[in-house]
């Protein structure tokens, strides 16, 4: 893997304030177009982008879980806010053998969108990829629309815009930074469009999501970065100079699809960092019939409790007689 660590204080210095724009939600909402050049884009893509390729990895696996596929119904991607365009490489790494139908790139800079397309031709040569802004894209009902990173910048009014240009698109995937919120919106997002579409992830159920009026929890799950990174002298120049824990990658998601049988519901879904204790572990619980703390024993789940030390991402708890 390799990284582009910023080299010298000035990039240092851009990355601490792109991340100040990031983190700063929802106070930059609005925020005017910040790539002022190709080079920012590009340390951009090798460092933070890195990490959020890592939460689109952990998404796209799970939905492969949930037995989602694209299906051939998809006439068009569009990677809406592309950036340096992370959400599209990911969403082709996957499924570039699957199905491969022409790429859109939107954001509302020019420089973005023409780097995400170089990348991308770069990465896949045989690729159909355009770009436009995103004031000129009606979604059609054969879209799939990727959207990453993008909420805590949007206004109100950008939001709402947003949603009634992509509430025509066949199917949505939406990743953005596991906070209170993001969550929020994404809940938003749920509740306003749910009407249409399935809920394919990450919710277990249908109905109504059981943390709408939470103050306390909120709707998040950690991916795992690549082990290698931490033998990684680049991305721990990177950690120490930004100040970032790299084993942390907090992630809210949502995808949604039209077609209203698309898949057998879950069960529940593990919500956050399970809490491990000795002899137990509690773990915030995601029914059809709310969200709940419910704990579990040790004894009785040996196995699954080792595994989910080590990645709670997808954490489904299989047995009724679970309830300890
Ligand atoms: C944090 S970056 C995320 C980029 C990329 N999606 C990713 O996940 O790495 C947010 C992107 O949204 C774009 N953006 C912000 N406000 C926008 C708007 N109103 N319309 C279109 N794009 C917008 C920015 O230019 C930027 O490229």
């Amino acid at each position: 893997m390799t990284l582009g660590v910023p080299k010298t204080r000035a990039e240092v210095k851009d990355l601490q304030l792109l991340r100040q724009l990031f983190l700063d939600a929802p106070s930059q909402q609005g925020v005017q177009d910040y790539w002022s050049d190709d080079r920012l884009l590009q340390l951009y893509d090798d460092t933070y982008a890195r990490r959020i390729a890592w939460k689109w990895d952990a998404v796209l696996a799970d939905l492969g879980v949930r037995g989602w596929t694209p299906g051939s119904s998809i006439s068009r991607i569009i990677d809406w806010g592309c950036g340096s365009g992370v959400a599209s490489e990911r969403y082709l790494a996957h499924y570039a053998s699957v199905s491969s139908p022409p790429l859109l790139v939107s954001d509302r800079s020019a420089r973005a969108r023409h780097f995400t397309e170089r990348k991308l031709k770069t990465q896949n040569t045989n690729l159909n990829i355009s770009s436009a802004p995103p004031d000129t894209i009606v979604t059609e009902p054969s879209d799939l629309v990727l959207l990453s990173h993008v909420l805590t910048e949007l206004t109100e009014s950008q939001f709402e815009k947003l949603l009634g240009s992509i509430e025509k698109a066949h199917c949505l995937v939406w990743v953005e930074p596991g906070t209170p919120f993001c969550s929020q919106r994404l809940i938003q997002v749920r509740e306003q469009l749910k009407e249409n579409f399935a809920v394919i992830a990450p919710c277990p159920h249908q109905r109504s999501c059981g943390l709408i009026n939470s103050n306390k929890d909120w709707c998040h799950f950690f991916a795992n970065p690549p082990g290698e990174i931490f033998q990684s002298s680049d991305w721990m120049l990177f950690a120490k100079e930004l100040n970032i824990d790299l084993r942390s990658l907090p992630v809210s998601y949502l995808v949604l699809q039209r077609n209203k049988n698309a898949l057998a519901a879950q069960s529940n879904r593990v919500i956050g960092r399970p809490r491990f204790y000795k002899g137990h572990g509690k773990f915030l619980v995601c029914r059809a019939d709310g969200v709940k703390e419910e704990s579990l024993q040790e004894r009785n789940h040996k196995a699954d409790f080792k595994t989910w030390q080590k990645d709670c991402f997808s954490v489904q708890i299989t047995s009724a007689a679970d309830s300890d």
